[in-house]
């Protein structure tokens, strides 16, 4: 029996991804040999000696010491894209909010219920301000085809927008995801130059940081619609702000609201609702167990942050997954141990990942402990763990 602790409420159903047969899922498992984790802050936990995975059901992994797991050899999972469906609907209805100012027009609606008005005798009239365009026929530029940008890109292309796509490290996944009928875009001068809306789906990192600014703006089209639900220091407050004041940029949708943002011109601001839906936070919570059970059962992996994505099928009766350094010689010092004790190698996958690497082996006969003691005592090899099938 495998024993999985959960550290937060993790959904039913990704429980139910741990078959009850083979794993025993609780918050006071002792010893266990995974986690089950949201938000709750690992940075001080005390790893007992079984622990072999961590899996966060989410895309963030802040509040667990991933230096710290891969020196133990523990591997931690989260789950990208899980949330991606739940981004995408809230970038199209911050698409028609960044339109059709639906969010003021109520605003002004409560306005003047709240000051006595009768609505109904001046809805006809007071509309009018709140007169925007429709999307069918405008242009969008999508910055960043991951897991939400792809999704947003396919389905403003069915709304009958013309659909730019700018990602310089477009991922094989993604281009296959992608619609034929999304053009991409090899700067971004060309989505700033050609688009009436752009919406943003990168990381923040230190090349993204700040990067819709006076300049990137000055490229752009007038009266452009920015919509930004992936991070708040994306956008630099001060010129978008400014931009908005001058009619340069018509609407501004984010997902990080901060007070000064509330004070600007066509400013829509969202509490933070991304991924705020109970299909989301399931999509994890699966999403997460899953990963863990194939890792656990299999040595697979896959969506770590800390070790490279390695599946292998079975093709042998045993299985050595061995987490070490990323250092010379250690494929040779690992067949070299099987080869002295006469064990052949049936299957073998090796592939790195920064510091670290991961090598799975798949062998034609059970070992002995003293074997797999023999692996593990390979200078640089972190973890040997030993399956059978
Ligand atoms: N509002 C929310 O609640 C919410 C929820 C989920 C994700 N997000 C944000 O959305 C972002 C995107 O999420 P995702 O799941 O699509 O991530 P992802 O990793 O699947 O996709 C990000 C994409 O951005 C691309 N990219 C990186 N740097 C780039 C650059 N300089 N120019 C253009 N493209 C670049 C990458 O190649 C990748 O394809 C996340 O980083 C996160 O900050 C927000």
């Amino acid at each position: 029996m495998f024993r999985i602790k959960t550290l937060n409420k993790i959904s039913p159903a990704g429980l139910s991804a741990l078959d009850k047969t083979r794993y025993t899922v609780s918050d006071s498992e002792e010893n266990e040999d995974g986690i089950l984790v949201r938000s709750a802050d690992m940075q001080e936990y005390v790893f007992p000696d079984a622990l072999r995975a961590i899996a966060r059901a989410g895309a963030g992994t802040n509040n667990i010491p991933v230096a710290r797991c891969s020196e133990a050899g523990i591997v931690v999972f989260n789950t990208p894209g899980a949330n991606a469906n739940a981004v995408k609907e809230l970038a199209v209805c911050a698409l028609i909010m960044a339109s059709r100012n639906v969010a003021a027009g109520t605003k002004w609606i409560d306005a003047q219920i709240a000051g006595g008005g009768d609505i109904e005798a001046v809805v006809e009239k007071g509309k009018a301000q709140f007169v925007g365009p429709e999307l069918m026929g405008k242009s969008l530029g999508v910055i960043g085809l991951g897991a939400i940008g792809v999704q947003v890109a396919n389905i403003a292309t069915k709304l009958g927008m013309t659909v730019y796509g700018y990602d310089p490290f477009l991922s094989v996944d993604a281009a296959l995801s992608m619609s034929r009928l999304i053009h991409r875009a090899m700067d971004l001068e060309t989505i700033y130059k050609n688009c009436d809306y752009i919406t943003i789906h990168v990381p923040q990192n230190k090349e993204t940081k700040g990067m819709i600014n006076e300049d990137a703006i000055h490229m752009m089209k007038g009266g452009v619609r920015i919509i930004n639900l992936a991070r708040g220091g994306l956008v630099v407050e001060d010129d978008i702000l400014a931009a908005l004041e001058r009619g340069k940029v018509a609407a501004y949708v984010t997902d990080f609201p901060t007070n000064k943002l509330s004070a600007g011109k066509n400013v829509t601001l969202i509490p933070h609702l991304g991924a705020s839906t109970p299909e989301s936070e399931e999509n994890c919570a699966v999403m997460a167990a899953q990963e863990l059970r194939d890792y656990l059962e299999n040595g697979n992996i896959r969506n770590s942050v800390n070790l490279p994505t390695l599946q292998q099928e079975w093709s042998g009766t045993a299985r050595l997954c061995v987490i070490h350094r990323n250092i010379p010689a250690m494929l040779s010092s690992i067949t070299g141990v099987l080869s002295r004790e006469n064990v052949n190698v049936e299957n073998l996958t090796n592939k790195s990942k920064g510091e670290y690497a991961y090598t799975l082996v798949d062998i034609g006969s059970r070992v002995s402990d003293r074997e797999v003691d023999a692996i593990r005592a390979i200078g640089g090899v972190l973890r040997v763990r030993y399956l059978t099938h």
